[in-house]
């Protein structure tokens, strides 16, 4: 759990700061999700009730208690993006990956999902890996991002 103190240290055991908190520990776990140990663990020693703790994981989309690929795919599905194509990235990326949105890849890379606008309506069609966001998609450009990504993995 050190690197979890770490987290909450720089975080100084805030309960107010239990998003980010919760966000760096997704990121560490390499597989996009809470495991339930570090829950517990974080819920007592910011002193908040673990059923609480639970239910702001469960109101954000954004975080997981089940094992998600290292690439977290987010596709804006809010208005201009839908409106820009979003529906075609998002079956473009089922079909290259080979996989449903909700699903993860075999090898554990990739998980697609479904994400609201998260502020680059302007480049719509956009989609969201980690803390990059990839906008003005083509087919092109998604199948470029993708083989980017496994190369880097
Ligand atoms: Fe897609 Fe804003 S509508 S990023």
């Amino acid at each position: 759990m050190e690197r979890i103190n770490d987290i909450l240290e720089k975080y100084r055991y805030a309960k107010e700061n239990l998003i980010q908190i919760m966000l760096e520990m997704q990121a560490l776990s390499g597989q996009n999700y809470l495991p339930k140990e570090w829950v517990e663990y974080v819920a007592q020693a910011i002193d908040l009730p673990l059923n609480k703790v639970y239910g702001v994981i469960s109101f954000y989309a954004m975080f997981s208690t089940e094992p998600r690929g290292k690439y977290l795919i987010e596709v804006c599905k809010s208005g201009p993006c839908h409106v820009s194509g979003a529906e075609s990235i998002e079956h473009l990326l089922g079909e290259v990956l080979g996989i449903k949105t909700g699903e993860t890849t075999q090898d554990g890379l990739f998980t697609i999902v479904q994400s609201s606008c998260f502020g680059a309506c302007d480049i719509s069609p956009a989609i969201k890996i980690g803390e990059k966001v990839y906008g003005n998609l083509t087919h092109e450009a998604l199948k470029a991002v993708i083989d980017i990504c496994k190369e880097e993995a």
